[in-house]
């Protein structure tokens, strides 16, 4: 005959063995799902890449192009929106203070000199990183005049902190009026 004790110990074994197996497949099952999600992500970037990137040398941004110093600030398009053009670099935005026109689709073009930097316009939508070697564009509407910081979110050296800009909605009239005699637009801080 069996001793008592003995059944209860190999009763409690079998336990402990089921436990361990559940908690086994659980973990398993988890590691498949972050396996699988990994593939999954990765074969949709390979058969969907980012429509929309654009190279640009950071070494040559101020000798010709788009991002010239003459060219940065507001520009009226001909379908009557705005794009604006700004470089980031250590440690400020040029144009240092953006004007742009409210209830009117803006455009951001913006792309860095050197290294990673960080773009936000505070109380709006924008934010973006600026990568040197490619550029980056933000669509956005402003509703109504105000002013706006611009700080660097992402940190790019010792300057970090210093390192913002302002942004100035004023209403779309007093905008287009001014565009009519300048080619770009900003404004002074
Ligand atoms: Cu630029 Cu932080």
């Amino acid at each position: 005959m069996p001793n008592p004790n003995e059944a209860m110990h190999h009763r409690s074994e079998q336990v402990a063995a089921r436990a361990e197996t559940r908690w086994a497949i659980f973990v398993i099952g988890i590691i498949a799902l972050l396996l699988g999600m990994i593939a999954y992500t990765s074969l949709h970037f390979v058969m969907m890449p980012t429509k929309n990137v654009e190279t640009i040398n950071p070494s040559t941004l101020h000798l010709a192009g788009e991002f010239t110093e003459d060219n940065l600030g507001s520009a009226v398009e001909p379908d009557g929106s705005v794009t604006v053009r700004i470089v980031g670099q250590q440690y400020s935005f040029t144009p240092q203070c953006i004007l742009v026109p409210d209830q009117t689709p803006v455009k951001f073009r913006v792309t860095s000199a050197d290294v990673i930097h960080g773009f936000i316009i505070a109380e709006t939508n924008v934010n973006v990183m600026l990568e040197p070697g490619y550029i980056s564009t933000f669509d956005t509407r402003f509703r109504k005049p105000g002013m706006h910081v611009m700080p660097c979110h992402e940190f790019c050296g010792v300057g970090h902190a210093g390192m913002w800009a302002r942004v100035k909605v004023i209403d779309k009239e007093t905008f287009f009026k001014q565009a009519a005699n300048e080619r770009r637009q900003n404004c002074v801080q």
